[in-house]
């Protein structure tokens, strides 16, 4: 199954294990994260369970921040909720001391549940209705970053109404290729995303005017899954000779929010480097004068996650199936985007015995619902646990209950322990919204 940009040899379970430092091999205990038995969390609340690791998660939020300083450069991160929406994550990263990125009014009020100020989310998008700005705006956002002409005349209109001055920075798009995967490109001018450079100037220069809102700055954001400086490089480059120009032109130019989009290493290739992007952002903000936001969500949640399954059974027909009971339904990358992810047995027995390939799929009614193809994996026989790992970006948030199967539990290892963050949705649960017409 192709990876979404690299298609280096596949890492074996050693090497896997090597490249994750919070996963840990015990001899007794099997598959560890931060120190907790994956077989604890399984049996106290079984599989398919998604597992978390708080530590990690802090010590990425620590590495991005930390990255900066030592570029002496300030910079406001917002956490994109769309990567995880878990109230627990984003309480963990309020802790930590970011704002939060939204994209729907469902993800402002999740964020606002976790205790995050109005005034430190983000409001992106393409499509926001008059009622979610309404929602967003009656709660004192801080900002929304517009797409398009239509929506600053929106955005007035429902200021004005409400008695209040929108924060507005514009999403420039930079025509800039990320070089990932073409469902999450986002910075072509092919893309529905953003404002084309050259409606930049008159559309700023008409949003000054405006009652109700406050052109605060330029948004960008060029896509997800980003392994190179270099796009992030031409685009921040176009940004800034915009605010340049825009100031010539007599505006005021306060915000430049940066996206997101820093990739990680799924198959081991190497994700991007906090430092060498923070380098980047210094070199080319340098005497700019602007606030620095940011919106990384992959980056801080994506190794942190793991989804934990069982075998249901090992079946062979011309060659190995290993059917789970996790399924697209739960992880839907590698359907949708062909994305590649590691898979390590739970059972430290299974290191002992010899690799040969199989499928690991689910059991859902579609081809699509396959994991990995001709993966090198041991002798696994129902019941053995395995763990897809990288899964805590772009997974749960995706689920469905498809074929209905109920949503999986979600845990939370953190100190040495772990709690349950969302328990396993009942059966009964998949149809108590439904309505039977009346006969
Ligand atoms: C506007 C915006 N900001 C931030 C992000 C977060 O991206 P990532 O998770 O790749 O960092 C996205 C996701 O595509 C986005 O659309």
């Amino acid at each position: 199954m192709a990876d979404m940009n690299f298609t280096g040899p596949e890492p074996d379970l050693q090497d896997l294990l090597a490249a994750r430092p919070p996963l840990q091999m015990h001899a007794q205990d099997g598959l560890c994260l931060e120190g907790v038995p994956l077989n604890a969390i399984a049996d106290a609340h079984g599989t398919p369970v998604w597992v978390y690791g708080a530590a990690t998660m802090r010590a990425r939020f620590a590495a991005l921040r930390d990255a900066f300083a030592a570029e002496g450069v300030p910079m406001h991160i917002h956490y994109a909720v769309k990567a995880n929406d878990h109230l627990a994550i984003l309480n963990l990263f309020r802790e930590q001391g970011a704002g939060a990125d939204v994209v729907s009014i469902g993800e402002f009020l999740r964020a606002t549940k976790a205790g995050v100020a109005a005034q430190n989310i983000v409001y992106s998008g393409v499509g926001k209705s008059a009622s979610e700005l309404e929602t967003a705006l009656g709660a004192g956002i801080g900002q929304i970053n517009v797409e398009s002409a239509e929506e600053v005349e929106m955005i007035s209109g429902i200021a004005m109404r409400l008695c209040v001055v929108a924060n507005i920075a514009l999403r420039m798009n930079p025509d800039v290729d990320a070089g990932t995967h073409a469902k999450i490109t986002t910075g072509l001018a092919e893309n529905k995303f953003g404002i084309a450079a050259e409606d930049i100037p008159a559309l700023y220069a008409r949003a000054a005017k405006l009652p109700g809102v406050k052109a605060v700055g330029i948004a960008m954001h060029i896509g997800s899954q980003i392994l190179s400086t270099e796009p992030y490089r031409l685009a921040y480059e176009k940004g800034a000779e915009m605010i340049r120009s825009l100031r010539e032109a007599g505006q005021s130019v306060e915000v430049l929010d940066l996206g997101g989009g820093l990739g990680i290493g799924y198959q081991d290739e190497p994700g991007l480097n906090p430092s060498a992007f923070a380098a980047v952002v210094r070199q080319v903000t340098d005497g700019l004068g602007v606030k620095l936001m940011m919106e990384p969500g992959r980056y801080l949640v994506g190794p942190a996650g793991l989804l934990v399954g069982s075998v249901i059974l090992q079946k062979q027909a011309g060659k190995r199936f290993l059917v789970l009971d996790a399924a697209m339904n739960e992880l839907m990358r590698p359907a949708m985007y062909e994305a590649w992810h590691g898979i390590l047995p739970v059972g430290a027995a299974a290191y002992q015995n010899p690799t040969t390939p199989a499928d690991v799929v689910g059991p859902i009614c579609e081809s699509a619902d396959i994991f990995a193809k001709d993966r090198q994996l041991p002798d696994l026989q129902p019941g053995a646990r395995i763990a897809l790992l990288d899964a805590g970006a772009y997974g749960a948030v995706m689920s469905s209950a498809y074929n209905a199967r109920p949503r999986a539990a979600a845990v939370l290892v953190d100190a040495g322990g772990f709690q349950l963050i969302t328990k396993r949705q009942e059966i009964a649960a998949l149809w108590e919204d439904e309505i039977l017409p009346r006969t």
